[in-house]
């Protein structure tokens, strides 16, 4: 996309008249990777749609023809049929993200397929299956760092949706502070680089909040209280001594948002 997004910058300082016959052209092109008036498309799926316009503009024409159906979490044609809600599972505790970590009386969530009374397979970056205000703890541990700010806030805003009033989601996740502890001092041109690698593409992160700004998103969502705690501490039983990776102490933050 970014080559693209500089493609296009170059055509229209080079030759705006080619930008102008090149466009219709991509309209028509574009016109024929469209869906039917009829389909529907969850989140994910929009925004990939999205992401595969070139034209700004384009992208939100195409955006203007949907309406959201929250009972499925879907956006549709208007002349669409309604889609059926999503089926719900009862659940009074979740581990997100868990990978290899399954936690036994929770309801583990991942993106893999696996054969276990304990697990879904969910993608968490979509409406989640569980009811409004029927969740009592949360935890996950190492997950938030591999989203983009724009899919944690959709994270964070569905983990809120979905706990009781009173419930409490913990999360452990490298924090902005300790990651520039760790990987950017002392900040020389050589650890700047190194830094980029150590604590982004090794690992596929993407972003690592900082205290300050976790805070101002829990707030912004609706959480009553924002708590940071010690690694493993916790005042409440289910969410003491969860963390896993000691090598990651000085490193993680860990945070308890109550509903
Ligand atoms: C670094 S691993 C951490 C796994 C485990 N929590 C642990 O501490 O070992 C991050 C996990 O988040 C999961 N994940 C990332 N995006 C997800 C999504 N959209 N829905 C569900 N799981 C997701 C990944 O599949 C991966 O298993």
């Amino acid at each position: 996309m970014v080559m693209l997004r500089r493609l296009k910058r170059l055509i229209r300082q080079a030759a705006p008249d080619l930008a102008e016959r090149i466009r219709p052209a991509a309209r028509v092109v574009l016109e024929r990777i469209r869906p039917a008036a009829s389909e529907r498309a969850s989140q994910r799926e929009l925004l990939s749609a999205l992401e595969g316009i070139p034209y700004w503009e384009d992208k939100i024409a195409r955006y203007k023809n949907y309406e959201y159906q929250s009972a499925s979490g879907t956006w549709a044609f208007p002349s669409a049929p309604i889609a059926p809600p999503i089926e719900l599972f009862s659940v009074d505790r979740v581990n997100y993200g868990c990978g290899g970590t399954i936690l036994k009386d929770w309801l583990n969530v991942d993106l893999f397929p696996f054969d276990n009374p304990d697990y879904r397979m969910v993608n968490l970056l979509e409406k989640h299956p569980f009811a409004d205000n029927s969740v009592s703890f949360g935890y996950s541990e190492d997950m938030l760092e591999h989203l983009t700010q724009a899919q944690s806030i959709f994270l964070i805003a569905e983990i809120y949706r979905t706990l009781k009033p009173g419930g409490v989601m913990r999360f452990s996740f490298p924090g902005l502070e300790g990651v520039l502890n760790r990987h950017y001092t002392p900040p020389t041109d050589l650890r700047i680089r190194e830094g980029e690698f150590e604590a982004y593409s090794f690992w596929d992160h993407v972003h690592f909040y900082s205290k300050e700004e976790l805070f101002l998103i829990a707030k912004h969502i609706g959480f009553s209280s924002v708590d940071f705690c010690l690694f493993g501490e916790s005042e409440h039983e289910p969410l003491r001594g969860r963390e896993t990776r000691t090598h990651q102490v000085d490193l993680n933050t860990c945070v308890e948002l109550t509903k």
